[in-house]
């Protein structure tokens, strides 16, 4: 079976870009059951920029209870946390020295970040790129489901396997691709629809979060920026209404309908109906999910355990990658 790898940075505010460009997307390829799963909490990639200890360990938790409350069952798929299969960091020092600083310093994620300041951004940061093909090629996975904004990554992740397998002469690592389908590849801000909606916003009420009550999600839909104009007749009556279409994208993700299907359905209707139609739909799919994670929440030690049956599954593939890489290279192993 062909592997699918992806992982979620813990570093707070799980929000509804997160749950329908990945995590809603990491359910439906676990259950098709025709590729292998693993997903993972990227403890070692949130801590590129200051994370409180205390707060880490938390959102890993609560991180990890979402995607189990989301349907991620530990049964189908290998579910893990990072820092506790340690082969990961262990090829991505590997990869630190096949990947070219050019290659990292062009990354818009790296840009965006790091800013005007590059020089005081962590050393950490700029690699974090080598560290996420790390993350995937110490798999074998060939694809690997994310929103639009980490297309860039994972297309120097197989970069980084192409000059690996050139500079050593063999056909080892894959060339791992994107998977980016559906309504919801890039969910955008419900302030300012020219922005993606993101973790770091410092307004709320640009987010839904996955732990955000009933009330809150329909109070952040009916206050959500739009225009004044009715829905077209078509989804390309959109094309210059980024608002707009931004709450028609959500609600086909959502619904599991084509963004077309929901124009169609709509046409004609003022935001003060369609808004409201949003969140009683939003808070029908998101209530379960908020509800079933603080549950879990309340039992951390079952977390953990089954992070730590997660770790040792995923070991018994990456101890074998890891092996044969280190022999590639030449690094002599222990017997
Ligand atoms: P992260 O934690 O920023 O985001 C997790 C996933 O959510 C997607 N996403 C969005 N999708 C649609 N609309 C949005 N507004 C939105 N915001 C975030 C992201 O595209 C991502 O799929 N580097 C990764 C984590 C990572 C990883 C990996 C992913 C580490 N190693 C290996 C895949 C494979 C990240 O920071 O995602």
């Amino acid at each position: 079976k062909p592997r699918v790898f992806s992982g979620i940075q813990p570093s707070g505010n799980l929000h509804l870009g997160n749950y329908l460009g990945a995590l809603k997307r990491f359910v439906d390829t676990q259950n098709e059951a025709e590729f292998e799963t693993v997903y993972c909490m990227v403890d070692l990639h949130a801590i590129t920029v200051w994370q409180d200890p205390a707060q880490l360990a938390h959102n890993t938790r609560e991180l990890a209870a979402g995607f189990i409350a989301a349907g991620i069952d530990p049964a189908k798929s290998i579910l893990i946390n990072q820092s506790q299969v340690p082969e990961h960091a262990q090829l991505a020092w590997i990869f630190n020295c096949v990947a070219r600083m050019g290659w990292m310093g062009r990354m818009t994620q790296w840009k965006d970040k790091a800013g005007k300041n590059a020089e005081a951004a962590s050393l950490g940061l700029l690699a974090y790129p080598s560290l996420m093909a790390a993350d995937i090629l110490i798999y074998h996975a060939t694809h690997v489901p994310v929103g639009e904004d980490q297309k860039q990554h994972i297309e120097l992740t197989r970069d980084i396997a192409a000059k690996f397998n050139h500079d050593y002469g063999v056909d080892f690592f894959p060339l791992a691709e994107p998977v980016i389908e559906g309504a919801a590849t890039r969910v955008m801000s419900l302030r300012d629809g020219t922005k993606k909606m993101s973790k770091s916003d410092p307004s709320d009420a640009s987010r839904i979060n996955m732990t955000d009550d009933a009330d809150t999600i329909a109070k952040k839909i009916r206050k959500a920026k739009t225009d004044p104009d009715p829905l077209p007749d078509s989804y390309e009556g959109l094309a210059d209404r980024p608002e707009a279409r931004n709450l028609v994208n959500i609600y086909a993700a959502l619904a599991e309908m084509t963004p077309e299907a929901v124009v169609a359905d709509h046409a004609g209707q003022q935001f003060g109906q369609f808004k409201p139609a949003l969140a009683d739909l939003a808070v029908d799919k998101l209530a379960p999910i908020t509800t079933e994670m603080s549950r879990l929440m309340a039992d951390p030690a079952e977390i953990d355990r089954i992070l730590a049956k997660g770790a040792l599954q995923a070991r018994e593939i990456t101890t074998p990658i890891l092996k044969r890489t280190y022999e590639i290279v030449g690094l002599v192993a222990s017997v």
